[in-house]
């Protein structure tokens, strides 16, 4: 694809070398969970799921704080392009456990998950295939099972550098406009329950939408 600079751009492999170079500048080995932007919407997501739901965490970084808070209630799968990422998540939280692959290339079987986290990390993949990414993971829902994921508020797609103050290192992202993400979950089956903005004071970021596939629950 092209980027806004004109260049050839290779989204996947912009991520990929920015964690290799920035995994640690990105997320330390702690996390205070305490008062931290993941804490309002965990806490929201938590309290609709029973012990045991089985978690998918898309685009699950090091770990910290998503899957080490899931994993103490959950069975949590977590996915993550990057090796990197995935070595450290598999060390810092061994109660749940992790695939190494992209989020796009996953083959689920229908109604494998009864909930799916997926925090700053479809935005990313290329627009163009979100839409088709997020149909995909309403699929992997059971009926009744809830998704929460960070999404795009306003349109933009670029590439960051000297990301997180390391030097070399690139991020690419690509957001759509909140509206759009609104339709495709309603497109896929996914039942809006909650919207926010992050930050939630200040410059709007980023949108979290919180949503219920539609269909009665089939587990106890
Ligand atoms: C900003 S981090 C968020 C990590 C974690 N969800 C959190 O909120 O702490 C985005 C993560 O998504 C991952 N990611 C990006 N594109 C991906 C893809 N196509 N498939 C799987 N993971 C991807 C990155 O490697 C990175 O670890």
């Amino acid at each position: 694809m092209t980027g806004t600079d004109g260049v050839r751009t290779d989204p996947r492999g912009i991520v990929l070398r920015g964690y290799e170079l920035a995994s640690h500048a990105y997320r330390g080995d702690e996390f205070a969970l305490a008062g931290s932007r993941y804490e309002y919407w965990l806490g929201r997501f938590v309290r609709r799921l029973t012990d045991g739901a089985r978690i998918l965490d898309v685009g699950c970084g090091n770990g910290l704080p998503v899957a080490r808070e899931l994993a103490a209630r959950f069975a949590v799968t977590g996915v993550d392009l990057s090796p990197v990422q995935i070595e450290r998540a598999r060390a810092l939280v061994p109660a749940a456990r992790f695939e190494c692959a992209d989020m796009t290339a996953l083959d689920y079987a229908p109604a494998s998950f009864d909930a799916i986290t997926a925090f700053y990390s479809i935005i990313n993949v290329p627009l163009p295939e979100q839409p088709s990414l997020i149909r995909r993971m309403a699929g992997w829902l059971a009926p009744g099972g809830w998704i929460i994921a960070t999404v795009g508020q306003e349109p933009w797609t670029g590439v960051e550098s000297d990301w997180r103050g390391v030097r070399g290192a690139q991020m690419y992202y690509s957001h759509g406009a909140a509206e759009h993400y609104r339709a495709w979950f309603a497109a896929a089956g996914l039942e809006l329950a909650e919207q926010g903005r992050e930050p939630r004071t200040g410059n709007p970021g980023y949108a979290m939408l919180l949503a219920r596939r539609a269909g009665a629950e089939v587990r106890a």
